[in-house]
């Protein structure tokens, strides 16, 4: 357990704001991470409202290393409970429609940030206008599957905690379906394996977008490490009826298929995504589609170059840098192996802080990889001192398999 520093005045003012926001009915996710405290296998906590029973009670789910326990507060209650965590917390986010906040802490000093949102910037729908503008989304509001998955009552209605992922979802599939028109596959059915499932949000809605609005049969798989996302997931598929996707408990790094059309890695831990990234390219999949997360494995091996010292002595820039290098690496390796590139904002930065989507399409079959973009990746990696990157090595048959249990 280490020691934080305690800054009262920029506690009291994050909770102060928590308050608010939960008053003004603005509130939609809290997330604490980074624990400290004494329950050792604890790592984050998220809040989120959840109506039961005609109440409106705040709903903390604890994210244990290999389980998660959820508890429901009373409003009053919650803030103790919240007041509680804060200062054994490194890092604190709050998002609501009308404003974002983060308060940071190291030993020497915390941090806190606090944006305001203006109504046109945020482009939040207040919850009273939401209903109306469901109307223009990409996945049928009314679909029996986004209530077994906690994102609309049963009147259709999306819950107001869920607003965000609502809007994640209808921008993924968006982004597919534009990306699916442009790929070459006449098939009765398509598979496609999205590596770290989770939750299934995504999934649920590519499977129901593909049966609905396409001619293709989907068949898909959800490949995720823990056993209760996989019991839930496969319980909402029966539910919804969906009997061609189903979900396998496992790692992404062991997890052997022959046969994928479309690879999926939406937030999958750090290296979890080089090996998806590796597993689409080995089967030559049409479309790789990944929204990389937790980027860990170049910050350690990071040399800054000389001129750009000035700029990486600040640790920020240095773990922007390190992000921004992995998936320039991962996008050329792409490029380098016959396929069609693209690095973009997947939704904007006031949704989720996990916002860049690498989407590649198959452009050409190749016999060997192109020599010149291989030669620009060993510059890039010479110039920052990098001697190891996963999806490299796998493509080059020079990996041995490390832990990447995921911490984020
Ligand atoms: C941040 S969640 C993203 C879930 C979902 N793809 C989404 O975007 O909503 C990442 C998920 O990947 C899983 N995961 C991380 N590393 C993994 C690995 N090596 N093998 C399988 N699943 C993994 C985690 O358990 C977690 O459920």
């Amino acid at each position: 357990m280490s020691t934080l520093a305690i800054d009262a005045p920029q506690e009291q003012q994050f909770i102060e704001l928590i308050q608010q926001t939960i008053q003004a009915q603005q509130f939609e996710r809290l997330i604490l991470s980074q624990y400290q405290g004494s329950e050792v296998e604890l790592e984050k906590i998220t809040f989120r409202l959840v109506e039961l029973q005609q109440h409106t009670k705040l709903s903390a789910l604890y994210h244990y290393k290999t389980k998660d326990v959820t508890k429901n507060y009373e409003l009053n209650e919650s803030i103790y409970v919240i007041q509680a965590l804060i200062p054994l917390c490194k890092q604190s986010n709050l998002f609501a429609l009308n404003v974002e906040a983060q308060l940071k802490k190291n030993k020497k000093k915390a941090m806190l940030n606090i944006q305001q949102l203006s109504p046109q910037a945020s482009n939040h729908p207040k919850p009273t206008q939401q209903h109306n503008r469901e109307k223009e989304r990409f996945v049928d509001q009314a679909s029996p599957f986004l209530q077994y998955l906690g994102i609309t009552e049963n009147n259709g209605k999306v819950i107001p905690a869920m607003a965000r992922k609502w809007k994640q979802i209808n921008k993924f599939i968006e982004i597919f379906s534009h990306a699916y028109e442009q790929i070459d596959l006449n098939k009765d059915q398509i598979k496609i394996v999205d590596f770290g499932s989770g939750k299934g949000y995504l999934t649920f809605a590519l499977y129901d977008y593909l049966q609905q609005q396409t001619n293709t049969q989907p068949v898909i798989t959800g490949v995720e490490l823990r056993s209760n996302l996989v019991e839930f997931c496969e319980d909402v598929a029966a539910k919804a009826g969906f009997d061609q996707l189903d979900f396998f408990e496992g790692d992404v790094r062991t997890y052997q298929t022959n046969d994928l059309d479309v690879m999926i890695a939406l937030h999958a831990c750090d290296i979890a995504t080089d090996f998806a990234i590796h597993t689409g390219i080995r089967l030559n999949a049409s479309m790789i589609m990944c929204a990389p997360c937790c980027h860990k494995e170049l910050r350690p091996q990071l040399h800054s170059p000389a001129v750009l010292k000035p700029m990486l002595q600040f640790g920020i820039h240095a773990g922007q840098q390190a992000e921004m290098l992995t998936d320039s690496l991962r996008a050329l390796l792409l490029k380098a192996y016959g396929y069609e590139v693209k690095v973009f904002e997947f939704v904007s930065l006031e949704h989720t802080s996990k916002n860049k989507m690498i989407l590649a399409t198959k452009r050409k079959e190749i016999d060997q990889p192109d020599a010149q973009i291989l030669q620009q990746i060993q510059a890039l990696k010479q110039m920052y001192g990098i001697e190891k990157q996963t999806l490299e090595l796998l493509l080059n048959d020079q990996i041995a398999i490390e832990n990447v249990g995921c911490k984020c």
